[in-house]
């Protein structure tokens, strides 16, 4: 991590509230150009997120609390039950931008509570930006707490295989299965990275590839067909993804791509680590409720605005798919390790902290 002289975080951050705005890096922009836009309308934060301006799972939950926290402070209502009605409105606006990833309702939930806590407009307008600011610092902080429980699991010299870009991109700042890359490296160890392309969007080659060598952090790339290759040659000793949902079951949601690495890692022998806050898990689901968003076929038949597939062929294009808990190793929160069974480690974790979203 870069850590300026106060010890401050000092790497990429993706969003932050400025000046009554929301701020972010457009990564649709990304390894190109380095380009930060300003939103001060909630559904233009909306039309980011769906168009991944910003994408994953933290970087949606504080993204769209954010664009809640627009609509509220740019509300001209007069009372709190015609601001909550308001706020309910724009909460289902955002709240339908993505449906996979738990985070987006965990975030968006958090702000209505304060907002149905609230006495007066005023004191709602005032409390609602603090928290959105107080969820800006505690990514972080959480990402830094993880970086340091999972940073145990890695040897020296070792070469690891992520996939899809879990990193500061993919949060507020510093990450979550980079955020324990860059622990490691923080903590003496030497250690490489090998990103996988991730088709259709590239979130590893656009993504992970740019922020890695921003702190400079030795990453290679291979294209998502070498993975079996690289395994077969022990290149890689560990595998380590993030998550968008995981179930109580241990079932984890998260790009496309992660459960066929998952199930190739167990046939070579490679540990495969999770890292994720405890605002990913959802207790309520079961694992044919959760919605798998199917994105624009476009992203698989064009390249570069060229379409490189015949026309009337039909096009699959998942965004995530989801890795059974036998062929994890274990999750990383910022709480502690959860080893096998999942589904043990997982309910004790939240017997001691309980549920993120108050079930
Ligand atoms: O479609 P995306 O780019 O939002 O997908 C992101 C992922 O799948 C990440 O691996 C996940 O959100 C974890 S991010 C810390």
């Amino acid at each position: 991590m870069k850590l300026n002289k106060n010890h401050i975080y000092d790497g990429l951050v993706t969003l932050t509230w400025k000046d009554d705005a929301v701020v972010l890096i457009d990564q649709t922009k990304l390894p190109n150009k380095l380009v930060y836009r300003t939103f001060r309308d909630y559904n233009d934060v909306a039309r980011a997120i769906k168009k991944l301006m910003v994408r994953g799972a933290p970087a949606i939950g504080v993204a769209g609390a954010m664009g809640l926290a627009l609509a509220c402070i740019r509300s001209r209502a007069n009372s709190k039950s015609d601001l909550v009605i308001e706020l309910q409105h724009a909460y289902d606006v955002l709240r339908l931008t993505r449906p996979t990833a738990i985070n987006l309702l965990w975030a968006l939930e958090r702000i209505m509570k304060i907002s149905r806590r609230g006495k007066t407009v005023m004191e709602i307008k005032q409390k609602v930006v603090q928290e959105v600011q107080k969820m800006a610092e505690e990514d972080i902080e959480i990402n830094r707490r993880m970086g340091k429980i999972g940073s145990g699991l890695f040897r020296d010299g070792e070469t690891v295989m992520t996939h899809c870009n879990a990193g500061s991109l993919a949060t507020v700042g510093y990450g979550t299965a980079l955020g324990v890359i860059r622990a490691v490296k923080e903590s003496g160890k030497s250690i490489k990275v090998i990103a996988t392309e991730t088709r259709p969007v590239l979130q590893g080659s656009r993504l992970t590839a740019f922020e890695l060598q921003h702190d400079g952090i030795d990453v290679s790339l291979v294209p998502d067909t070498g993975v079996g290759i690289l395994m077969a040659r022990g290149v890689i000793k560990r595998i380590i993804v993030g998550a968008d949902r995981i179930l109580r079951t241990g079932h984890v949601f998260n790009k496309i791509g992660t459960y066929q690495i998952a199930t190739l890692a167990r046939a070579h022998n490679i540990p495969f680590y999770v890292a994720a806050p405890l605002s990913t898990f959802d207790f309520k689901s079961n694992v044919e409720d959760v919605v798998i968003e199917e994105r624009d076929s476009k992203e698989v038949s064009t390249m570069a605005g060229k379409r490189i597939v015949p026309r009337g062929i039909h096009i699959f294009n998942p965004a995530f798919d989801i890795t059974p808990p036998n062929l994890i190793t274990a999750i990383i929160t910022e709480k502690g390790l959860l080893k096998q069974p999942l589904y043990k480690a997982i309910r004790n974790i939240f017997r001691v902290y309980g549920t993120q979203h108050g079930d």
